[in-house]
Formats: structure tokens, sequence, C-alpha cells
């Protein structure tokens, strides 16, 4: 973006436009910008026309900042009419200048010509300047960035997106890609979307036979009969020694009705419906040849290379069909992965507060007390039976849950924001769970009732990040994977990082969403991801 204390106004690199940021974000508000020709660009935010139509102000903003550049325009320039309406384009070129004192700006521009309008009818355009609440704009998925909050998070998660890459990337991490498309279930949940072109194809097949039916067998009795005669026919003649030329004809007559039995026997295999196999849908048809799903984590995959390059993080969106209608939920959210060879649980704990103290701190812009309480307070660390246990305390003494509290239960988020926003006042480390309600992967404690996993609650949100050492031992591993019931061949591949240099390793997932709600202070995981999906609806 260039040195704001420049007196110079930095044009933007690809174009002749200047960022409005680059005028009205300077310490100085801009003023000492006076009497430099610029031309910028954006949406009216506000705009009235002044002195019985003779100017109009309009309040501009492009998106490089929250903040508007005041524009004034004459009616001798332009039709002032068709520019002061909210949510109208306009690019403009004039002088900046320092307004009369007593006013807010720092600085306007006056406008000398008008080089693009973008009207719009204000009777019909969905987004007034009235404030309108997030629930109303989630019905207006594609124009709910022109209002300031949208924009705002938006370069957030810019930021918050950038912080993680540069956090990863100072401390030696590799980026790895992993699959959107997988055919391994990480959690072991079976909350996966399915992907598959049965579908696809089976209303294909559908269509083509309801326009052109199937052969019936009296059709292809008819045809085999034409075979027989062609067939006949050629063997006649060339006992009759005919002519070359005529048994030529006569072969290629045959030719071609074999070739029609053949097309008439292929059509009669369609079936309308999904291809079956012994009962069951035959996935050795479908795109992949078999079973395909969207990720619900790059974990397992990612782990390939942490066996081997050691420090690792994949950065991507991971998908979950769990019907969860909350504010904490999405069926398609963003997670950061990170996973580490030669690292136990003890070491990742500390490392884990780390990650989110340095996090915080590189998004010092809109600085919220809670970022500066978590990247200042030590986090609390407690296991799930101590945190049973307090639950099961404050029960006792009159607090309502609406989910019972007794070892074994999977923590609500009730639970988990009562421990960190009422108990602690802080980010809680809750580890050691009930092997019972955790993932397969996640490495058997000694008890043989716990494993080693750590979830991270901070207020505002509960759970945001979930982690776990990993099973490293063969036997015991195959031995989860068949207790949960799951079956052991797609797992294969990821037993092979046990069955050969197999290594201590631990990783977990940061829901990226949930960090902006906690950063933000927004109150619905709807409105922090640009195009949210969730039961019912996948708009756009
Ligand atoms: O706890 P989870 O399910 O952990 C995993 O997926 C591990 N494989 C991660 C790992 O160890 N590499 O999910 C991790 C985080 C949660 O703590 C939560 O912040 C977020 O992902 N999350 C969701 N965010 C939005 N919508 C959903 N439906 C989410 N499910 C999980
Ligand atoms: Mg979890």
């Amino acid at each position: 973006m260039g040195d704001l204390h420049d007196t110079k106004v930095l044009k933007h690199p690809f174009s002749d436009r200047v960022p409005i940021r680059s005028i009205v974000c300077r310490p100085d508000g801009g003023a000492g910008l006076g009497g430099q020709l610029v031309r910028i660009g954006g949406w009216v935010k506000t705009g009235r026309e002044q002195g019985k139509g003779s100017f109009a102000f309009l309040e501009v903003n492009d998106g490089s900042c929250p903040a508007n550049l005041q524009v004034i325009v004459e009616k001798e320039v332009a039709d002032l009419s068709s520019l002061v309406h909210t949510g109208a384009c306009v690019s403009v070129e004039g002088v900046l200048k320092e307004p009369p004192e007593g006013t807010k700006q720092k600085i306007e521009l006056r406008v000398g010509k008008v080089l693009h309008v973008g009207p719009v009818d204000p009777a019909k355009y969905p987004i007034p300047k009235t404030k309108l609440t997030l629930e109303f704009l989630r019905d207006h998925i594609h124009l709910r960035p022109r209002t300031n909050t949208i924009s705002a998070v938006a370069r957030i998660r810019n930021a918050l997106a950038f912080a993680t890459h540069s956090f990863f990337q100072e401390h030696g991490f590799l980026y790895i890609h992993t699959p959107i498309i997988t055919t391994s279930d990480c959690e072991g949940a079976g909350e996966m979307f399915q992907v598959t072109t049965l579908i696809n194809e089976v209303e294909k097949i559908e269509k083509e036979l309801s326009e052109n039916p199937p052969p019936s067998e009296a059709d292809i009795e008819a045809a085999k009969l034409v075979v027989k005669e062609k067939g006949g026919a050629v063997a006649q003649l060339k006992s009759a020694k005919a002519s070359k030329e005529d048994i030529a004809a006569s072969v290629a007559e045959l030719t071609n009705a074999k070739e029609n039995l053949l097309k008439l026997e292929e059509r009669s295999k369609l079936k309308p419906g999904i291809p079956k196999k012994d009962g069951k849908i035959d996935y050795s048809l479908d795109f992949f040849s078999r079973q395909a799903f969207l990720t619900v984590s790059g974990q397992l995959q990612v782990e390939t290379y942490a066996c081997t390059v050691s420090n690792v993080y994949t950065f991507g969106p991971t998908f979950r069909a769990e019907n969860s209608h909350t504010s904490r939920h999405l069926a398609e959210f963003w997670m950061v992965e990170p996973e580490i060879a030669f690292a136990d649980l003890e070491w990742l704990l500390d490392k884990c507060l780390d990650d989110m103290e340095l996090m915080a701190k590189l998004y010092d812009k809109g600085c919220i007390d809670r970022l500066r309480m978590v990247a200042s307070t030590p986090f609390k660390r407690i296991s799930y039976t101590e945190a049973v246990k307090l639950l099961e305390e404050a029960v006792q003494g009159g607090k309502k849950f609406e989910n019972k509290v007794e070892w074994g239960i999977d923590l609500a988020s009730e639970h988990e924001r009562y421990l960190t926003e009422v108990l602690f006042q802080k980010p809680v480390i809750v580890y050691n769970y009930p092997k019972g309600i955790k993932a397969f992967y996640m490495r058997l404690n000694d008890d043989s009732k716990t494993v080693a996993a750590m979830d991270v609650l901070v207020p505002k949100v509960g759970e945001l990040i979930g982690g776990s050492q990993r099973e490293e031992r063969l036997e015991v591993i195959q031995q989860r994977i068949v207790g949960m019931g799951l079956p052991l061949e797609p797992y294969e591949w990821y037993l092979d990082l046990r069955r050969y240099g197999t290594v201590k390793h631990s990783g977990f997932g940061l829901g990226f969403e949930r960090m902006i709600l906690f950063a933000t202070g927004i109150d619905n995981i709807r409105d922090v991801i640009p195009f949210p999906r969730y039961p019912g609806r996948a708009d756009l």
C-alpha cells in the first residue's frame, strides 16, 4: 500500500486509479495532499444535491479501507441526479482540496471530469442506506459486500489468512495442498458429502430413454433375423460363384445388419435408475470407480508429509454434512491444520498457545480487548475429568444446563462456554477426553479410557481448536478403527505410515471462521464467510 506519510499520492499499481485508502488513511487524514490531481473510483455510500441542485456531495467508498472520500461535483460537470443514489458506481478525476475550517473531513475531491457512472434505480436497489440487519443481508448474499460490516469482515478475513500463512512460513512449515475430494473419512463420523456422477448419468439415460424408447425383445429378434438372412445371402452368392462386386455388396449389407443388432442390444441394456450389484449401489461404475466424498479434514493426508518433512500445515476448505442449525456451524468452512513430527502432546500445548498469541498480535488493527486478553493471559489447562467435575459442581450449585453433565459426554457448546466465559474467563485447554467420543486416530492414554486429545475453548465461540497426539502404534490404531465399527480397507494407506518408519506426531485443526467470530465479535458464523453454506442454503 506504500508509505502513507508520503506527500505524493500513490497510484494503484495496475490502473491510474488512486486507492481511497492512500488518501484518507494517512496520519494527516489526507490534508497534505491538497492541490493534487487524482482519479478515484468507487461506489456512492450517500449522496445529496445541495445549493438548489447546483452541486452534489458524494461519500465514495472503494473498499480499500472503511473510510469514505468526500467528493464534490458541480452541475456543470455532470448530471447530478444519476450520481447521488446509494450504490451508484462512479469514476471521477479532480483536484484534492482542504475543506473549509470546521468540517469533519481533512480533504475532499473537487471533480473536474466524470469518467464513468454505473447508475442504480433507488426504488429497486435492495441495499438502501438505512441500517440493515445481518439476517436481512443473508438474503442478498451477492450485494452484501457493499455494506460496511461485510466489507470489513472481508478485510479482516484476508488479514488473518495472510497472518496464518506468514506465521507458518516464518516457522519453517511447508504448506501442503491436501485433496478436496477424498475417499477416506478422517473423523470417522460419516458426516460427509458424497461426490458422484451416478445421478447425472441416470438423469441423462432416463431422458434419453423417454425420448427414444429402448428396443423391445421383438425388435432384437427381428434384427437377428435380418442378420441371419443377410448371412444366408452372402453364403448363397459365394457358392454360386457370383461376381466379386455382388459378394462385396452383400457382405456390406451383412456388416450393417450386424452393427444395427449390436446397437440395439447395447441400448436394450440401458436401464433407468442407479446401477446396482448384489442389491447395493455399484460404485465401480461411478466417476472414481469407488465411493468418493468432500473432505471433512486434510489431516490424514497431511500426515503423509509430516512423516517425512516433519513440519507441515494445510489450510483449505472442509465440508461437513452435519445437520446443525447453530451460529457456530457451517457445511463448508476453512480449517488451518498444522501437523508436527517428533512432537507429543505436552510440547504441542505450549506451541498451540503461542500460535494463538501470535495470531492475535498480528491482527491488532481493530484489536479488541478480548484479543489482547488472549495474547497476554496464559491459557487455563484442565483435564476432561476435571472439567466434568467442575461442571457437576456448578449444577449442584444451581446452574442449569440443557444437556446432562456426566463423565463420558461430549461437552456441549453451553458447557464449553461456561468453562471459558464464566468459570475461568479466559481460554481453556481441555485435554484427555474419553476415547468413546473422539476420533480413531487420537493416541490412547495409558489408562485405556482416555485419549491424548485437546480442545481449545475460547470466550464467545466455545471450541476453536481440536487437536491431538496421533496414535503411532500400528496394533493399537488398527484395534481402534475396528472397535469404532469402521472398515480397515480405506485406511490401509494411513496404516502404512505406522508400518514404515512410524513417529510420534501431533497436530490440530483451527476453525478459521470461528477465529474470525472470536476476533470480530460477530455473532453468527454465516456472516464471516463470503458465501455461507448451511442446511437448506447454498446461494450463488
Ligand atoms: O475438532 P475437529 O473436528 O478436528 C478435526 O477435524 C481434526 N482432524 C483436526 C486436526 O487435528 N488436524 O475440527 C477442528 C475445528 C473445530 O475446533 C472447529 O473450530 C472447526 O474446526 N469446526 C467447524 N467450524 C465451522 N463449522 C463446522 N461445522 C465445524 N466443525 C468443526
Ligand atoms: Mg472437535
